[in-house]
């Protein structure tokens, strides 16, 4: 069997989805105005930058260039105050058991990750030396829904595309993952996810039975 495994680390692996938004609704308040968990979704698997300009725009605020790498830099900061703190208890539930079924049978896996941060925050919860590749937002120049990412992974896993599955909690990376031709599994509601070619609130309820019959397949 020739499989290799790809997961995106924020939403997935852990919850920093809500300390982006944290941070990113600061962002907003400081510059007189708010973002709903709603528009959040939207920024999800979005790379800083893209993210900032989506923002803006919502908030029909015009940065200047200098500005807006003032922001980019804030947001970071208050982010990682809250990365800080995390630690192996940040890994969402069901995630290591799926892991460690994962190096038993000897499949290999990568990360797949927008995030510049996926380093700092791999090590900080003790996952850092278990993935044969981390591809992150250092990485790649063309953002999730781009397969960039994804085919990165690939190549560093000496996978071929068809060979990958991928783990997503957001649309772009869903789509990201269909656009490689990768098998797309969503992490979270159906509402959102029904791009993926399945669906799954968390890891747990995802079963070794499923990991094996995808593995298979
Ligand atoms: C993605 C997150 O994984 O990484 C986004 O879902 C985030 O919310 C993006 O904006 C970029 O992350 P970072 O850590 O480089 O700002
Ligand atoms: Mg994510």
């Amino acid at each position: 069997n020739n499989r290799v495994v790809i997961f995106d680390l924020d939403g997935v692996i852990v919850d920093t989805a809500k300390f982006h938004f944290l941070a990113w609704r600061k962002l907003a308040n400081d510059l007189g105005f708010d973002i709903t968990e709603e528009q959040n979704e939207e920024l999800k698997g979005v790379s800083r930058v893209h993210s900032l300009n989506k923002i803006l725009k919502w908030g029909e605020v015009e940065l200047t260039e200098a500005e807006f790498q003032k922001q980019m830099a804030l947001k970071n900061e208050n982010y990682l105050s809250y990365v800080e703190k995390m630690d192996q208890e940040e890994i969402l539930p069901g995630v290591t058991k799926v892991l460690d079924h994962l190096t038993e049978n000897n499949v290999p896996f990568a990360l797949g990750s927008a995030s510049k941060n996926a380093p700092v925050i791999l090590k900080k919860i003790g996952l850092y030396d278990r993935f044969e590749a981390i591809v992150d937002g250092n990485d790649v120049s063309k953002a999730k829904p781009d397969p960039e990412v994804f085919l990165v992974a690939a190549d560093k896993l000496r996978a071929s595309a068809a060979n990958c599955i991928v783990f997503e909690d957001s649309v772009a990376g869903v789509r990201a993952a269909n656009r490689a031709n990768m098998l797309s599994i969503g992490i979270g509601s159906r509402n959102n996810l029904h791009e993926a070619d399945y669906v799954f609130p968390d890891f747990t309820e995802i079963s070794i039975e499923f990991i094996e019959k995808i593995l298979r397949n």
